[in-house]
This record gives C-alpha cells, sequence and structure tokens, in this order.
C-alpha cells in the first residue's frame, strides 16, 4: 500500500470528522476538493469557540464581548496577512469569497479606472467569476477583452500573452491555477511582464492559495482573491488582497455602517483602510473559521502540502495512463499542475460517470466546472474532474481507479 512522503495522512484523517461518514456503505472518498474542501476539528472548534464565548458585533461597542470580537476579526485579518505575507494589516479586505473579491476591484477599481477603447486581458482558462465581472465592466465603459488562448496540452499561450502585453493593457486578470486542467501559471512571470506593459493585475487564487505556499510579494500582483470554503475554512468567507497604495486611491465598494469615519447630511468621509471595503456588521465567526484553516495548513506546511498534491496527482495520472478509453485534459507532468484532473471515460457521460462514482462512495464532480469558455474551446459538453487535498491518500486515488473500472464494465468500455 502506498504512502504519502510529504503528509501524514492517517493522521490528517483523523482530524476531519466527515470522513467518518458511510456513503451508500462504503468509505467516503471525497474527491470535489476543487468545489469545497472539508473541514477539520480545529476550524470547527473555533466557530462554537467564537459563539460560545466572544460574539458580539466588532467594531461597534466599548463592552467586554464587543471588544474581543473585534480582538478576534482584527487577529484573524493578520493571520491572513502572514499566510500570504502580505506587507500590511491594510492589505486584508475580508469579503464573501474569491467571487466577491474579483466584483469588488471590478466595481471600486475598475468602473473609476478603466475607459472606452482599454485592453483587458484574460486567459481562456478562467472561471466564470474572472471572466463576467469583467465582461459587465467593458460593456459598461466600452473597454475590448482579449483572451489568451492555450496549447493542445493546457499551457498558456506565451507568444500571444505577449503579443497582447504589446498592446499596452489596463489589466490582466488571470488564475494562477485552473480549476479544470490543473495547470499553474507563472504567476510572478505574468505579473512582471504585465507590470512592464503598464497593467494592474487581479490574480483569481481560488486554487491555488489552499494548495501551494503563496507570497504576494515575491508574485508582485496588485491584486489577489481567494475563497476560505476551498482552504478547509467556511462558506461565506474570502479574501482580497489589495496593494494599499491601489486600496488608497479606491472608491468604495459597498456603502453603509462601517466603512464610513463621518456621515454628515451634506455627505460622508470614509473610514481608515481596510474598513473602508467592508461595510455592515461583518462575518467574523467565518474570519476566525478562516484563520483556524490557514493556522491547519500551516501546521502541516505549505510546502508539504503542495508536495503531497503534486505526489497524489502523478500517481493517478500514471493510473490513468493505463485505462482503455479514457482523455485526460492539462498538462502531463504532475510538477506543472495543481491537484487537479478532468478528464473523460469513451463516451459516458460525466453526470452518469459521477452517479456510478457516488455509489461507490466516490465524490467527484461533473459538469462544465464554471469554465463554459474553455469547454468550447474544447470541444467539450463537460467533463469529469477529481481534486485532492491534505485528507488525500494513494487509497483513495485506488478507490477512485477500482469505481473507474466498474463503469467501463457497466458501459461494456
Ligand atoms: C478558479 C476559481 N476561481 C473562482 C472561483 C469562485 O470561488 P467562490 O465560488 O468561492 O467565490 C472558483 C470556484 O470554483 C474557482 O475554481
Amino acid at each position: 500500500m502506498l504512502k504519502s512522503q510529504s503528509l501524514e495522512v492517517e493522521r490528517v484523517r483523523k482530524d476531519f470528522p466527515i470522513l467518518r461518514r458511510r456513503i451508500h456503505g462504503k468509505r467516503l472518498v471525497y474527491l470535489d476538493n476543487a468545489a469545497t474542501t472539508q473541514k477539520p476539528r480545529s476550524v470547527i472548534r473555533s466557530i462554537v469557540d467564537y459563539y460560545s464565548k466572544h460574539n458580539a458585533n466588532p467594531h461597534r461597542g466599548v463592552h467586554q464581548l464587543s471588544i474581543e470580537a473585534t480582538e478576534a476579526f482584527d487577529s484573524s485579518r493578520k493571520t491572513m496577512m502572514s499566510f500570504i505575507n502580505a506587507s500590511a494589516f491594510e492589505e486584508i479586505v475580508f469579503t464573501r469569497g474569491a467571487t466577491e473579491s474579483i466584483n469588488l476591484v471590478r466595481f471600486a477599481w475598475g468602473n473609476h479606472r478603466i475607459k472606452k477603447g482599454d485592453l483587458i486581458v484574460l486567459t481562456m482558462m478562467e472561471h466564470h467569476s474572472n471572466i463576467v465581472p469583467w465582461q459587465l465592466l467593458a460593456k459598461e465603459t466600452g473597454a475590448r477583452i482579449e483572451y489568451v488562448g492555450i496549447t493542445p496540452d493546457g499551457s498558456l499561450r506565451y507568444d500571444q500573452f505577449e503579443a497582447l502585453m504589446g498592446q499596452a493593457p489596463a489589466l490582466l486578470a488571470f488564475t494562477q491555477c485552473s480549476n479544470v486542467l490543473g495547470t499553474i501559471n507563472d504567476a510572478a512571470a505574468l505579473c512582471a511582464a504585465a507590470r512592464q506593459a503598464g497593467a494592474t493585475t487581479v490574480v483569481d487564487a481560488a486554487q491555488s492559495v489552499p494548495h501551494m505556499p503563496v507570497d504576494v510579494q515575491k508574485m508582485g500582483c496588485d491584486f489577489l482573491a481567494f475563497s476560505g470554503h476551498k482552504m478547509l475554512g467556511p462558506m461565506g468567507i474570502g479574501v482580497l488582497y489589495a496593494r494599499r497604495a491601489l486600496l488608497q486611491e479606491m472608491e468604495p465598494f459597498q456603502s453603509g455602517g462601517d466603512m464610513i469615519k463621518e456621515v454628515h447630511l451634506s455627505g460622508a468621509r470614509w473610514n481608515d483602510l481596510p474598513y473602508k471595503f467592508e461595510a455592515g456588521t461583518q462575518n467574523v465567526e467565518g474570519a476566525v473559521g478562516l484563520a483556524a484553516a490557514a493556522e491547519y495548513l500551516n501546521s502541516l506546511g505549505m510546502d508539504r502540502v503542495r508536495r503531497h498534491e503534486e505526489e497524489l496527482t502523478a500517481y493517478a495520472l500514471e493510473q490513468m495512463a493505463s485505462v482503455p478509453g479514457i482523455t485526460v485534459y492539462g498538462p502531463r507532468e504532475s510538477s506543472r499542475r495543481g491537484g487537479v484532473i478532468s478528464f473523460n471515460l469513451g463516451d459516458i457521460h460525466p453526470h452518469d460517470l459521477a452517479s456510478i462514482l457516488d455509489e461507490e462512495g466516490v465524490a467527484i464532480r461533473s459538469g462544465q466546472h464554471c469554465a463554459q469558455p474553455l469547454m468550447e474551446l474544447l470541444g467539450l459538453s463537460a467533463t469529469t474532474r477529481v481534486s485532492f487535498y491534505v485528507y488525500n491518500s494513494h487509497d483513495d486515488v485506488d478507490a477512485l481507479m477500482g469505481a473507474l473500472s466498474k463503469a467501463r464494465r457497466i458501459f461494456c468500455l
């Protein structure tokens, strides 16, 4: 039985109560981590603890509980600041998730900075969350959008990228890791080229921050977005990292309580950073849970998390290579991809395949993965996708392979 060289998976698994669930009488093999991840006991406990002992509205009261809630919220922000090595507390804005983070940039930065005729550069491997906000912005402002294509193995067409950088774009928005192909893009190189071309950069890190060490200062991005629920944290919380200088210049996103310093009948003055971008009562429970998730990942070590996923991906790719009728999308080498593998098996519809796998306790995703333009480019209506995380083992890959064999038998492949 093969074991991870990087993580003690058996010990990790014990931290996740849900992994004891039986599904249709079988051991749960959870391979839908790109959609959302399971929660360790420390995250669940942090939320229970917050509500059991410290809950109040932060920033608003002078009473003890309000002070404790404020401290819990601030300390969670500090944890997230060091998790991605932001240079200042003010650079971490809490949002509902990656989608809201990108929309915040669209409204609070894009609406005021993008003009008619400006060029917005995206890639063909973006999630809808990193396409639709920019399409709406382009429609409103009269900007135009160009997409960097992909090579047959699912890498970015760097020749096209360079040509587009030569057209002095105003904005480059791209994913650091594709949620369909698994491709890891060289975010530091892309940001450096964009900066030289005078473009502002938005990095969709929804599939990277949870899975590999990310250092925003080394990367040199202007904005970076990610979600808590994809990194062992709760749903409904996420982060927008932004360079302080940009946040200072930007207009507010939503408005109301907490994002103001003073309000008069004649107008208002905005609060300090980052609160200027956090209108209304915030998701303190989410921030606390997210910080607990980041601490849990730190205790494993993000280098080891990355190596573990690379090991599992290499193992799965190797096993899949010998399955007749399988087509695997994305780069061949596990070193160039995150722990996400999309594939099709003969002409079995991915939803049918997902149902058969579910009968075996194997939870995977089927469909377009919120990346319809990429699917259209690949000429596909859907794929089946498996995605790994810290609690997945080589046994899980074996269970997946067993379930795929069963599907092949059922469909006489
Ligand atoms: C690459 C990528 N970007 C953005 C998102 C959106 O994340 P959320 O739904 O948590 O806002 C996802 C979610 O699947 C994703 O995979």
